[in-house]
C-alpha cells in the first residue's frame, strides 16, 4: 500500500486521511461501483497515461516518475487483460483500484498520478471515451443493418405487396419500397449516433474537481493525446454534464423503436394468416407442445427490448433531473444504464440484420393480398379525373360506388365488366382496365419517393453511394 499507516489502513487509503475509522459494511455495498465500472479499465488507463505523459512534458512531474507510472499502468492493463488482477470493492470504484494497484508496483511514484485531477474529471473522461467508442460501434452495426435492406430492396423492388394504413390494406406498393422506409429510419439513427459522437467529442480532464487546477497544466495536449477535437469550455459543466450518455440513450431508444416497429412487422408477417415471409430456422424457435409452430421469438425480443432501453434512458434523465451543479454521486448511476442499453442495442440490431438477410420473401403471398381489398381503388378514382376530367371529390364518389358493387358481387374492382362500371359513370371507357392491375398501379406511382421500381431503383442507388 501506498501509505502504510493503521488509520489508513482501516479507512480508505484514497481519501481516508481524515477518518478514523472504515465506512459501515452497508456503506461500503451502496457506495462501491467497481462491480460494473471495472468496464472502464482501459479508458481509465489510457486517460492516465495521457495525463501522466502531460504533467512531465509540463515540468509538473519528473520524468523517471512519468515512465514509472506508465510502465506500472501497463502491467496492471495485462494483469486485468489476462483476468488475474483483484478487484476490491474496498477500494470502490476503477479509479481507485487501479491507482492503488499502481502503488503497490512502482511506490510513492504512483502518488503523484493525482495530480491536478479528481475523480470527478477523471469518471467524466472514462465514460465520455467508452460511449464514443460504443457509438462508433453502433454507426458501423447500423451500416450492416442498412446494407442488408438495401440488398432485400434491390431483390424486391418489383415485388408488389400490400401498403397499410391503420394496418388496413391502401394501396399496393412494392417490397423493395417497404424496405426502403427503413433504410429511411435507420440512416436517420446512424446520422443521430454521427451527431452525438460529434457533440461529445470534447475532452473533460483537467477539469479537476470542479473549479481547475494551479499546476500549469495543457489540457490541449490532453485532449489531443486522447483523439478529442478539443478540451472542454467550463469546468463546472465538464463535471456535472451527462449529456453524452443522455444522447446515446435517446439516440438508443429511437433505434429501439424503429427496431421494434420492424420486429412487430415481423410478427405480423409471419403468421400463416399473412404469410409474407417465412423465417429462417436460424431466427426461430419451436414449440415444446405444438409440433407445427415456427415462433418469431428473435422479433418478439427485439420488441420487447426497445422497453428496458427506454427505461434507461428515463432513469438516467430522472437521476441527473434534480441535481445541483457540479458533482453529486447520484450520477455514478449512469453508468449500468448506459452498458445496459448498449449491450441490448448491439443485440437487437446484430438480430436484426440476421433475420432481414435470412427470411424467405413470400411473393405469390404478398402479390395475393396486394390486389385484395380494393387497393387499386385510388388508381380508379385518379383515371376519373385524368380521362373523364371529373372533380377528385366527385371521382371518389363514383369509385364508391364500384367498390360497393364489386363487394356485393364478392369480386374484385377489375372484374367488373364494362357495361357494370357504365351504369355507375356512362364516361368509363375499356381504357380503365389498364390501371386497375397492382403492376400498373405500382408502375404508375414515378413521383419523387413513390413506389414504382424504376423511383425505388433511384433510391437504392443514392443509399448505396452513402452508405
Ligand atoms: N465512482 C464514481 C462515479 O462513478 C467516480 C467519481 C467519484 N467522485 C467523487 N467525488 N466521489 O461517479
Amino acid at each position: 500500500m501506498a501509505d502504510g499507516t493503521k488509520d489508513a489502513l482501516s479507512s480508505n487509503q484514497m481519501w481516508g486521511g481524515r477518518f478514523a475509522s472504515g465506512p459501515d459494511a452497508i456503506m461500503e455495498e451502496i457506495n462501491a461501483s467497481i462491480g460494473f465500472d471495472k468496464k472502464l479499465y482501459a479508458q481509465d488507463i489510457r486517460g492516465s497515461i495521457a495525463h501522466a505523459t502531460m504533467l512531465a512534458e509540463k515540468g509538473i512531474i519528473s520524468s523517471e516518475d512519468k515512465d514509472k507510472i506508465i510502465t506500472g499502468l501497463n502491467t496492471i492493463m495485462s494483469e486485468i487483460e489476462q483476468g488475474s488482477f483483484q478487484f476490491s470493492r474496498k477500494l470502490e470504484d476503477i479509479h481507485m483500484n487501479i491507482e492503488a494497484k499502481l502503488a503497490d508496483i512502482i511506490g510513492a511514484a504512483a502518488g503523484r498520478l493525482h495530480t491536478a485531477r479528481s475523480r470527478n474529471d477523471q469518471v467524466a473522461l472514462d465514460f465520455r471515451l467508452w460511449v464514443k467508442e460504443e457509438l462508433a460501434k453502433t454507426e458501423k452495426m447500423l451500416s450492416d443493418l442498412i446494407a442488408a435492406f438495401l440488398d432485400r430492396a434491390e431483390e424486391h423492388a418489383d415485388t408488389v405487396m400490400p401498403g397499410f394504413t391503420h394496418l388496413q390494406t391502401a394501396q399496393p406498393v412494392t417490397f423493395g419500397h417497404h424496405c426502403m422506409a427503413y433504410v429511411e429510419m435507420f440512416g436517420r439513427d446512424r446520422a443521430r449516433v454521427r451527431h452525438a459522437i460529434d457533440h461529445l467529442d470534447e475532452s473533460p480532464i483537467g477539469a479537476a474537481a470542479l473549479a481547475g487546477t494551479p499546476y500549469p497544466i495543457d489540457r490541449h495536449m490532453t485532449a489531443k493525446a486522447l483523439g478529442f477535437r478539443e478540451p472542454t469550455r467550463n469546468s463546472i459543466d465538464t463535471v456535472s454534464d451527462r449529456d453524452f450518455a443522455l444522447e446515446f440513450l435517446s439516440v438508443a431508444a429511437i433505434c429501439a423503436m424503429h427496431l421494434s416497429r420492424l420486429a412487430e412487422e415481423i410478427v405480423i408477417w409471419s403468421t400463416p394468416q399473412f404469410g409474407f415471409v417465412r423465417l429462417s430456422d436460424a431466427f426461430s424457435t419451436g414449440s415444446s407442445i405444438m409440433p407445427q409452430k415456427k415462433n418469431p421469438d428473435a422479433a418478439e425480443l427485439v420488441r420487447a427490448k426497445t422497453g428496458r432501453i427506454n427505461g434507461s434512458l428515463v432513469a438516467l434523465l430522472t437521476v441527473m433531473k434534480g441535481l445541483p451543479l457540479a458533482y453529486s454521486k447520484d450520477m455514478q448511476e449512469d453508468k449500468e444504464q448506459v452498458f445496459d442499453a448498449a449491450e441490448n442495442l448491439e443485440l437487437a440490431i446484430a438480430a436484426m440484420t440476421g433475420m432481414m438477410r435470412d427470411m424467405t420473401i413470400r411473393t405469390d403471398r404478398m402479390r395475393q393480398a396486394a390486389g385484395a381489398g380494393y387497393s387499386t381503388a385510388t388508381d380508379l378514382a385518379d383515371w376519373l379525373v385524368r380521362e373523364v376530367n371529373l372533380p377528385f371529390r366527385e371521382a371518389h364518389h363514383v369509385t364508391g360506388r364500384a367498390v360497393a358493387l364489386a363487394e356485393s358481387k364478392s369480386c374484385d374492382l377489375s372484374e367488373l365488366s364494362l357495361a357494370e362500371l357504365q351504369e355507375i359513370n356512362p364516361a368509363i371507357t375499356d381504357g380503365v382496365f389498364n390501371v386497375l392491375s397492382v403492376d400498373a398501379s405500382v408502375a404508375s406511382r414515378t413521383s419523387f419517393g413513390g413506389t414504382a421500381p424504376a423511383e425505388v431503383r433511384k433510391q437504392i442507388a443514392w443509399w448505396r453511394a452513402r452508405n
